[in-house]
């Protein structure tokens, strides 16, 4: 080879280099999620991606950020304020729960939607809370001050949680709000956040399932996709616009701070940003706790929640009762069930594990020579070690909660230690009936969901897994009596459903109003009880204790395998892991093709949505008023080239939690709003690619589309600020 072809050689390779880390960096720009107060250090690559507005729009301390108009809605999920009268705009499987409390068998909501006409319609729910972020602070140097990196768990977090309590207070008293600390980076930095929870909520507007749950388990976690997943709730406030506990008199929360609407769409690459709360992300672990997630409690949740969904399914099918009590519980199962299912596999796709692994090494290469970092050198083999002798302990753990925990009338049984400690008290026969009865009435909010018949099918299979998997672990109580029962399923099942207590609502009630201080072994000998108890008592001796220490141990080894990794990584920006705190994700507007051709656009129409109609299935069929809007074209404002945009994708890294989050465009507008990922990219929550990880959102469009011409709550859309 020529002096001369070396050089150009060099030069070629050097480029290509260059184009790898560039292709990295932009990659990098899509990871992440946020801490809002941090997001100025973003602000160059959010503008170069596209976003024309400054940083501190989304988020400033002075209280006009548009972090006053997100809120954490109810526990787990994300909502935002969309008029200055406090309306709020979530997912409808966010507000499934509240929903499933108002409606009847004569007012089924889910059938046939719901859609205030005017305030006074606003069905007040019960126990709803919204929370909203005014500010956050980073209080590390007062909580680890003084602490080193090395001080074992054990005393760090009773101090910790000293100074997070004083801390706490003192930000209460100066703010006059709710002040929350909570960790992030494993346990490196803490973060303030300072918050206002209304507790006065109102249902406004649910659309039926036909279109807020269509497609149903078959679409979730897919794209392309046809759900209209939206819902619309107000925050009602004292008359100091402050929150207050329910009130006839109170009054639609005020505010000047709320999303405008962008009805002018978007192109693929456009800028968007997710504003919410992410509940949990492992990004920074290493390959043998990852192991656990795919081949651990993943397929083992996986494989229990076939065999109960199949048996919930059938049932839901031949009784509007059954469907009416169980949806919203299927629903919860069948979302992780899915998931977890993308998970294993776009782990596996994508090499995770390699990659972890080839990280590692180059990682243990770097700590065997970091002077700064002297516990470095043996993390990862103390990881390693730790990690897998629990492997056996996970398996039968999980096995646990799935499968035997998995049959409600088991999971139940543990409400029944309660009743069994009355008769050790000393109390009159009268005090005891009483104190019986109080507990079994505390018990309505599960029997108005549960019918054992359901249960007793679950029963047989999951009992059936139980048996086969647990090995030693099984405790003596399963084996005899399925022994007892001739190994056979539904006579065993048969004699538990019959006769355990806890089975039946009325015959619990009717124990509980008639008890003597000589009936306590009824309880104790009640074959729900057993079941709990027995699996239990092994967990408690056997399983828990050591999972604790493991747990305690490897958070200890984790909070420094972060810190180190961030030291060894100078050119990367981490991001805290999800901790259902507020974050801001941005990516852009993108279709999915995640191994080539074909392609999945970026959007669904409203036509998509008519072509899939099937009147025949629970969860395709298109409703009645639906399909004449369409077939009429009576799409008002909304309508784009004879259709109605209903669904988009883009690259924000998103989480559980995001769902309802509001996506903003590159002037902080509102055009959707959040509720999935794409299958292909689930795995999102332990390895986030940039080609495959897509997070799903509601246009905003169909959103209003289905108010006013659907719903007939055009009056909702004058409170709203409508941009284009
Ligand atoms: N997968 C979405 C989320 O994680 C939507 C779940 C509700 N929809 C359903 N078909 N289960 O929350
Ligand atoms: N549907 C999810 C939720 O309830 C959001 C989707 C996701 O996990 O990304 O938060």
């Amino acid at each position: 080879m020529s002096g001369k072809t070396n050089a150009s050689h060099l030069l070629i390779k050097g480029l290509i280099l260059l184009l790898l880390a560039a292709g990295q960096r932009a990659a990098n720009a899509k990871e992440g999620m946020w801490i809002p107060a941090t997001l100025k250090a973003h602000e160059q690559d959010m503008k170069s991606l596209g976003l024309q507005i400054p940083v501190d729009v989304l988020y400033n301390e002075n209280g006009t950020g548009l972090n006053n108009a997100v809120v954490l809605f109810g526990r787990g999920c994300t909502g935002e304020i969309i008029s200055p009268q406090g309306l709020i705009l979530t997912n409808h499987h966010c507000g499934y729960g509240s929903v499933q409390g108002l409606s009847t068998t004569e007012n089924d909501y889910f059938a046939n939607g719901f859609f205030a006409q005017s305030q006074k319609d606003e069905l007040p729910v019960a126990g709803l809370t919204v929370t909203f972020i005014r500010r956050m602070e980073n209080v590390t140097e007062r909580i680890l001050d003084g602490i080193v990196d090395t001080m074992r768990d054990a005393g760090r977090d009773s101090l910790i949680a000293r100074r997070i309590r004083a801390t706490e207070e003192d930000f209460k008293e100066k703010t006059h709000m709710d002040a929350m600390i909570k960790p992030y980076f494993d346990g490196n930095q803490y973060w303030v956040a300072i918050a206002e929870t209304y507790r006065d909520i109102r249902l406004v507007g649910f659309p039926p399932n036909g279109i807020g749950a269509f497609g149903g388990d078959v679409e979730n976690w897919i794209w392309p996709r046809h759900t209209g997943d939206f819902s619309m709730f107000r925050v009602y406030a004292g008359a100091d616009n402050k929150p207050a506990d329910y009130s006839k008199s109170n009054k639609p929360y005020r505010t000047e701070q709320y999303f405008k609407i962008n009805v002018s769409g978007y192109k693929e690459n456009d800028f968007t940003t997710v504003y919410g709360f992410p509940g949990t992300t492992v990004e920074n672990i290493s390959s043998f706790e990852l192991k656990q997630v795919y081949s651990i409690t993943d397929p083992i949740a996986i494989a229990a929640r076939t065999k109960k969904l199949d048996v919930w399914t059938t049932h839901m099918g031949w009784s509007r009762e059954t469907f009416l009590k169980y949806t919203s519980k299927r629903a919860g199962v069948a979302n992780g069930w899915k998931k977890w299912q993308g998970e294993v596999a776009g782990l596996k796709v994508n090499d995770a594990t390699g990659k972890k692994q080839k990280f590692e090494a180059a990682f243990q290469k770097w700590a065997d020579t970091a002077k700064r970092y002297p516990y470095a050198k043996t993390l990862l083999g103390e990881i390693k070690k730790l990690a897998e002798t629990v492997y056996p302990l996970i398996t039968q753990d999980q096995y646990n909660k799935e499968a035997a925990l998995g049959v409600e009338l088991i999971a139940q049984a543990s409400a029944m230690e309660k009743m069994i400690a009355c008769f050790r008290q000393p109390y009159t026969e009268k005090e005891l009936q009483d104190t019986l009865t109080k507990l079994v009435n505390g018990m309505a909010g599960f029997y108005k969901n549960y019918d054992a018949a359901t249960d007793k099918d679950a029963f047989m299979v999951l009992m059936d897994m139980y048996l086969k998997n647990s090995g030693d672990w099984l405790p003596v109580y399963y084996k005899t009596q399925y022994e007892m029962h001739l190994k056979d399923m539904a006579t065993w099942a048969g004699d538990v459903y019959g006769n355990s207590l806890l089975a039946s609502k009325d015959k619990l009630a009717a124990f509980a109003a008639r008890a003597k201080k000589e009936d306590s072994a009824q309880l104790i000998n009640d074959a729900a009880w057993q079941l709990y108890n027995s699996m239990n008592t092994t967990r408690k001796m056997q399983i828990s204790p050591v999972l604790k220490d493991y747990y305690s141990n490897m958070r200890y080894l984790n909070r420094l395998y972060t810190k180190a990794q961030i030291a060894m990584n100078k050119t990367k920006t981490y991001y805290p892991d999800a901790n259902l705190t507020l974050r801001v994700a941005y990516g852009q507007v993108k279709g999915l093709d995640p191994d080539g051709p074909p392609k999945y656009s970026f959007q669904t129409t409203l036509g998509e949505v008519i072509a899939l109609d099937d009147t025949a299935s629970d969860i395709f069929k298109v409703p009645k008023k639906l399909k004449e809007l369409y077939a009429q074209k009576d799409f008002g404002r909304w309508g784009v080239k004879g259709t109605v945009p209903v669904a988009f994708t883009a690259s924000n890294h998103t989480s559980g939690g995001n769902s309802g989050s509001p996506v903003l465009n590159a002037k902080g507008e509102l055009i959707g709003t959040n509720f999935d990922r794409a299958y292909e990219g689930t795995m999102s929550d332990y390895y986030f690619d940039p080609n495959r990880c897509r997070n799903i959102s509601v246009d905003i469009r169909y959103t209003l589309f289905v108010v006013e011409k659907f719903g007939g709550a055009g009056w909702l859309i004058d409170e709203m600020k409508i941009v284009k």
